[in-house]
């Protein structure tokens, strides 16, 4: 049997397992069920496995010949919504719902597993299976590396089921496919004093508003045209009474661009405007930047791969052009590190109701498409594997 046939065997044990997670969800570095059902099913298919990342699972499949290592992702957390779908799926936690669909990508990635096992005396090199935590919070993937996930790994794959995109379609792009998301927090400090008598005191609150304007330039006059980037101030927080100058501001925001080099960049950006803005008002403006997730780029040889093993398992016809989104993933954690690629499978079916973005409170997939996913995650490694020079 080819990995297609194969991945039909096990439709139905992933569609079982994708509403077995449905109706058990978690939240983000909180997977504990999840993760001891994950490792129960690989220990069933005899595939050793290790607990990681606190509530992540990492599972080993060797080929029967050495080769290289690659490494498939699958995300396993929920997300706080509570769910409006009526289905006899539908989550058992009040508040706490599978609305991005990672239920899906679990049970995507057990079904590969169950694929791969089968097929591993035809394989050339080692399958990782990590089943990762925290996308949500953009702490598992770190975490995950941390833990030595990556180790040894050569090439990394990961998926995502898209409430938004077409099913029966699979869509795959190369370079920077999603935005990175960082956070920053500006305080500004200034001198108290008497509406009646700015000049005696050091304003903050005009400071930090003229920062809020300034910071505006990093798009429009720092940053190129040919680059997108975001700089959003959200919340600006100053002063308690209407005639008295505020001795404090504070801002937070966050920012999203496409390319490492301006990730890099913007926070040497962000703290020239604010302490010079800043001093021009007799002020001072202290940054505090977290790196959160950077940009998703996919790697062109491997995003080209993709495409093949597509074709393979469904037909040319499947594939799509992945859009740019200005979301974020931490899969490009991974990226970071390890050539890969990211895809979406498409999973809106007007005839099922599963047309609803992720994140809704009634986000539901084509079921369907799961065992496409299964099949891909399969087929790409295997493809690598086998064509990859040792
Ligand atoms: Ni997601």
């Amino acid at each position: 049997m080819n990995i297609q046939e194969l991945s039909k065997k096990y439709a139905q044990y992933v569609v079982d397992m994708r509403r077995e997670f449905h109706m058990n969800p978690e939240i983000s570095m909180h997977e504990e069920r999840t993760a001891r059902r994950i490792a129960e099913e690989l220990k069933k298919m005899g595939i050793p496995c290790k607990s990681i990342a606190g509530t992540g699972v990492l599972g080993i499949i060797k080929g029967n010949h050495e080769g290289k290592t690659i490494a498939l992702r699958a995300d396993i957390d929920a997300l706080e919504i509570t769910e409006k779908n009526d289905v006899e799926y539908k989550s058992q936690t009040d508040g706490v719902m599978h609305a991005c669909g990672h239920d899906c990508h679990a049970a995507m990635l057990l079904g590969a597993a169950a694929i791969l096992n089968e097929i591993k005396d035809e394989i050339k090199g080692t399958v990782k299976l990590m089943f990762q935590p925290g996308e949500e919070v953009a702490q598992g993937a770190k975490k995950m590396i941390e833990e030595g996930a990556l180790d040894g790994v050569d090439e990394v794959f990961g998926m995502h089921v898209m409430g938004h995109l077409p099913a029966g379609k699979i869509a795959i792009g190369e370079g920077a496919r999603m935005a990175s998301a960082d956070s920053f927090k500006i305080t500004v400090k200034g001198i108290g004093g008497h509406g009646s008598m700015p000049n005696l005191a050091v304003d903050a609150l005009l400071a930090a508003s003229a920062i809020v304007m300034n910071l505006q330039s990093i798009a429009s006059r720092e940053v190129s045209p040919m680059d997108t980037v975001v700089v959003s101030v959200g919340k600006l927080i100053s002063g308690t009474r209407f005639n008295i100058i505020a001795d404090e501001a504070v801002m937070e925001g966050t920012t999203r661009c496409f390319s490492y080099e301006v990730r890099d960049k913007l926070p040497e950006m962000m703290k020239r405007i604010a302490e010079s803005t800043a001093a021009t008002y007799r002020a001072k403006a202290e940054l505090e930047y977290n790196l959160l997730t950077a940009p998703t780029i996919n790697n062109k040889e491997s995003t080209v791969r993709a495409e093949k093993s597509i074709e393979k398992i469904m037909s040319r016809d499947a594939v799509i052009e992945m859009p740019k989104m200005a979301g974020a993933e931490d899969f490009s954690e991974y990226l970071e590190k390890v050539p890969g690629t990211f895809a979406l499978v498409g999973t809106a079916n007007e005839a099922k109701n599963t047309c609803y973005a992720n994140h809704h409170p009634n986000f539901d997939v084509d079921e369907d498409m799961l065992h496409c996913g299964s099949a891909l995650y399969a087929q790409y490694a295997a493809d690598y594997l086998n064509e990859a020079e040792n």
